[in-house]
């Protein structure tokens, strides 16, 4: 009732109140549970990082080994969901597959009981499972035999044996790329209320169960100008490089408005200096990308000499500073990715399996407020106030 205010995007809403991740965008600040990002990509682990978000304090040894000890167990997948990758389209995109089996897995896992068994159970479940669900979807798309984790390794390590292990050519774990997986999972964990966090927290706000409202986290993920953005920044590099683009005619290209062309990994609604992420990743380049290595396994990458000469022309160029248009985490996380071996259509998947805990801790913080309320926009109408009906032969 009254004046509804329109907010396009809702920029300067607050949908929520929260006490997970602090941002500030100014300043360039991101702070899981008080904790900064910078401290936790230095010495945490993707998986009591993922502890911290959704219970708010970090594990003791105890809890560690306990959750440790449960996605080891969880890790398995159903045999029946198997077969449902068998019916997809050797090209259907792995987002969509992996939206569609997380929706899957509460016919599968219907036993929620309460809150503090969702929490216990139903969390550890879908983090472990998912992580199984993307080696195998990336198995199965390459029409290989899928591979089970294994008990010893950590929940990254895990995730590299179950992508390239073969019977032909066994993985050899290589820690510096176990390393920069965690810190790139760490990195994306949670990022206060985007586009696939407030998604789940929408959905969920009509009391659908939790793989419902994860699903459609997956589904706004999805998108280009969302969590798409890493792939397709090495798309924008590879265009770069083999269309012989100069530094300069991109940037103008992107500048242009009359070009659908932007600089992707550019740009954020929330930063408006240098994405502190973006900063971390720029660093895990150097970590794995070693003279030494094929490029296809880790060696120096030419796209990133690209990235970094994009990067200081985009800075220089009073467009971009006037806009404060920084590099964000997307900028150089696609190359990470391509020095790991991921294929570039499992990028956003691997955002995906970063973002699940953020998406858990937000979505049983939602679940949990006494002041909590379905979700339900008003908008200001722009149609006819009223018309008559026409019948069929006066139209
Ligand atoms: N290249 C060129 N111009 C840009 C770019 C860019 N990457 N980003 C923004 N602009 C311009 C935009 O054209 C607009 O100009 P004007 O005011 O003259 O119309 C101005 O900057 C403000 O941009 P906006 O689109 O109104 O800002 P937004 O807050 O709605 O969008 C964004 C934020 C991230 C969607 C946008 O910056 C963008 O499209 N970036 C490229 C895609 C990308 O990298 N996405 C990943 C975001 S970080 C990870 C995540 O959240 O998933």
């Amino acid at each position: 009732t009254g004046l509804i205010t329109y907010d396009p995007g809702f920029g300067n809403t607050g949908s929520c109140s929260s006490a997970i991740t602090f941002m500030d965008g100014e300043r360039g600040i991101l702070r899981y549970r008080g904790i900064p990002i910078e401290q936790l990509a230095e010495r945490s682990t993707f998986v009591e990082t993922a502890y911290l978000l959704i219970t708010g304090k970090l594990p003791n040894r105890e809890e560690l080994t306990h959750t440790s000890v449960m996605l080891n167990d969880a890790s398995l997948l159903h045999e029946d969901m198997k077969i449902f990758y068998q019916n997809y389209p050797s090209k259907a995109h792995p987002m969509g597959i992996l939206s569609a089996m997380v929706n899957a897995m509460r016919s599968f896992y219907p036993e929620l009981i309460d809150l503090e068994e969702d929490i216990s159970i139903t969390f550890l479940r879908l983090i472990s499972k998912v992580r199984t669900m993307a080696a195998m979807a990336y198995k199965i798309s390459k029409g290989h035999k899928t591979v089970y984790p294994r008990p010893d390794y950590s929940y990254a390590a895990n995730f590299l044996h179950m992508m390239f292990d073969n019977p032909v050519i066994p993985y050899e774990m290589d820690y510096d790329m176990v390393q920069a997986l965690n810190v790139f999972w760490i990195l994306h964990a949670d990022h206060e209320q985007n586009c696939s966090t407030a998604a789940v927290r929408v959905v969920g706000s009509g009391q659908v169960n939790v793989y419902a409202a994860i699903s459609a986290g997956i589904s706004a993920l999805w998108g280009p100008l969302h969590g798409g953005a890493n792939q397709a920044v090495i798309g924008m590099l590879e265009q770069i490089r083999n269309e012989g683009l100069t530094i300069s005619k991109a940037v103008a290209k992107a500048k242009d408005k009359n070009d659908p062309f932007r600089l992707m990994g550019f740009g954020h609604r929330v930063y408006k200096t240098y994405d502190p992420r973006a900063k971390i990743m720029k660093k895990m380049c150097d970590l794995i990308l070693k003279k030494d290595r094929p490029a296809e396994n880790g060696g120096m990458d030419p796209l990133l000499d690209i990235a970094m000469a994009l990067e200081d022309a985009a800075l220089a160029d009073p467009y971009f500073q006037e806009k404060n248009l920084y590099p964000n985490v997307d900028f150089y996380s696609g190359i990470v990715l391509r020095a790991m071996g991921i294929p570039t259509n499992m990028f956003t998947v691997m955002f995906a399996i970063g973002r699940l805990p953020g998406w858990l801790a937000q979505w049983r913080e939602d679940a949990l407020d006494p002041l909590r309320k379905i979700s339900r926009p008003r908008q200001v109408y722009t149609g006819e106030t009223i018309t008559d009906y026409t019948p069929m032969d006066e139209r």
